[in-house]
C-alpha cells in the first residue's frame, strides 16, 4: 500500500458517464509500478458543468487530465493553448495545465492507433497501399489524419451516412476518398489496411459483417473496438488467414503522452499491463 503525500501531483479523466473507464486501472498501474507519489481519479463531469470543471482544475492543483466521450469537442473549444494535432481534429482528449496556469489541449488518439500498430505489427508499414477506414466519427478522424501522416498514399473513407465521409474529407484534406457502405468490395481491392471505427462489433450492438475476399492476403486488419477484445470482425480475419491487431493497445499507447507530461516519467506498455486494463 503507497500514501499520497502532501505534494502528491493530480490528474483524471472527465467523462460522462466515466465509471466504465479503465483510464484510472490503466494509469494507476503505471503510478504504481513507478513508485510515483500521484494519483489519477475517475471524474464524472455532466456537459453542462464541464467548462467549470475545466476552468478549476489549475485552481485545485491538478497537473492535467484526459478527456472522453462526450467532451472531446468541447473541451477543444474550451482550452487555451492547442497542439497541432488538436487544432487539426477539433477535439482534444488530453490537457496539459501549464505553469502559469493555461490549460494546453493535445489529441493523442492518432498517435494512441498508429503506435499499437508499430507494436504490434512492427513489419506493416502504411506507405505500402492504401488504407480503408469504416466509420466517419470522432475516432476515425483521429485515424484517418494519423495515417495519413504516416504516409498512407490513399484512405478509403467507408461511412454509413456518406455525407459525413465527404464532409470529414474536405475538413482534413489529403487523400481521402469517401465511400459508401455498397463500394465495400471495391475499396478493400487492393488495400494494405482495414480498420473498424464504428461501434459495430461493440458488446451490445450488432456485429461487422462484411466479406473481407476482396482484400490482399499480405493486408492487416485492425479494430479500435476492444469490448470484447476479439470482436466479430477479428474472428473473422483471423479464421481467414489475415493478421489482427486488436483494439486494446490504442487505448494504452494513447495515454501515454499525457502521463509523461503530468509525472514526468515515460511509462511503458507492457503485457502486464494489458493483462491489469482487461481484469477491469
Ligand atoms: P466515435 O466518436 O467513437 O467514432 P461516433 O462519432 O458516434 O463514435 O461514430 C460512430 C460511427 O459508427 C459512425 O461512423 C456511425 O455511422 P453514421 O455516421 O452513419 O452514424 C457508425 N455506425 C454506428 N452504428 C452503425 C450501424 N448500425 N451501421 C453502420 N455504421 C454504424
Amino acid at each position: 500500500m503507497r500514501y499520497l503525500s502532501g505534494k502528491a501531483r493530480l490528474a483524471g479523466v472527465m467523462g460522462w458517464p466515466v465509471s466504465h473507464s479503465r483510464s484510472p486501472r490503466l494509469h494507476g498501474h503505471w503510478l504504481a509500478e513507478l513508485e510515483i507519489d500521484g494519483a489519477y481519479l475517475p471524474l464524472p463531469v455532466a456537459p453542462d458543468h464541464f467548462a467549470e470543471a475545466l476552468a478549476a482544475l489549475p485552481k485545485l492543483g491538478f497537473a492535467g487530465v484526459n478527456v472522453t466521450v462526450p467532451h472531446k469537442e468541447a473541451a477543444y473549444a474550451a482550452v487555451d493553448v492547442r497542439d497541432a494535432v488538436a487544432e487539426r481534429l477539433k477535439a482534444v482528449n488530453t490537457i496539459v495545465v501549464l505553469p502559469d496556469g493555461r490549460l494546453e489541449g493535445r489529441n493523442t488518439d492518432g498517435y494512441g492507433f498508429m503506435a499499437n500498430l508499430r507494436d504490434q505489427a512492427p513489419d506493416w508499414q502504411a506507405a505500402a497501399g492504401p488504407a480503408v477506414v469504416l466509420g466517419a466519427g470522432g475516432a476515425a478522424r483521429a485515424v484517418v489524419a494519423a495515417l495519413l501522416d504516416a504516409g498512407a498514399p490513399e484512405v478509403r473513407l467507408i461511412n454509413r451516412t456518406l455525407e459525413k465521409a465527404t464532409a470529414m474529407a474536405a475538413d482534413l484534406g489529403g487523400a481521402i476518398r469517401p465511400m459508401g457502405w455498397q463500394e465495400v468490395p471495391q475499396a478493400l481491392s487492393g488495400a494494405n489496411l482495414l480498420v473498424n471505427t464504428t461501434s459495430l462489433g461493440m458488446a451490445g450492438q450488432p456485429p461487422l459483417e462484411i466479406a473481407l475476399t476482396p482484400l490482399p492476403r499480405t493486408a492487416l486488419v485492425t479494430d479500435i473496438v476492444y469490448v470484447p477484445l476479439r470482436t466479430p470482425l477479428l474472428d473473422l480475419a483471423d479464421a481467414q488467414g489475415f493478421r489482427t491487431v486488436d483494439g486494446l493497445g490504442m487505448l494504452l499507447w494513447q495515454a501515454q503522452p499525457g502521463f509523461e507530461a503530468w509525472f514526468g516519467h515515460r511509462p511503458a506498455v507492457t503485457e502486464e499491463l494489458r493483462r491489469v486494463v482487461l481484469g477491469a
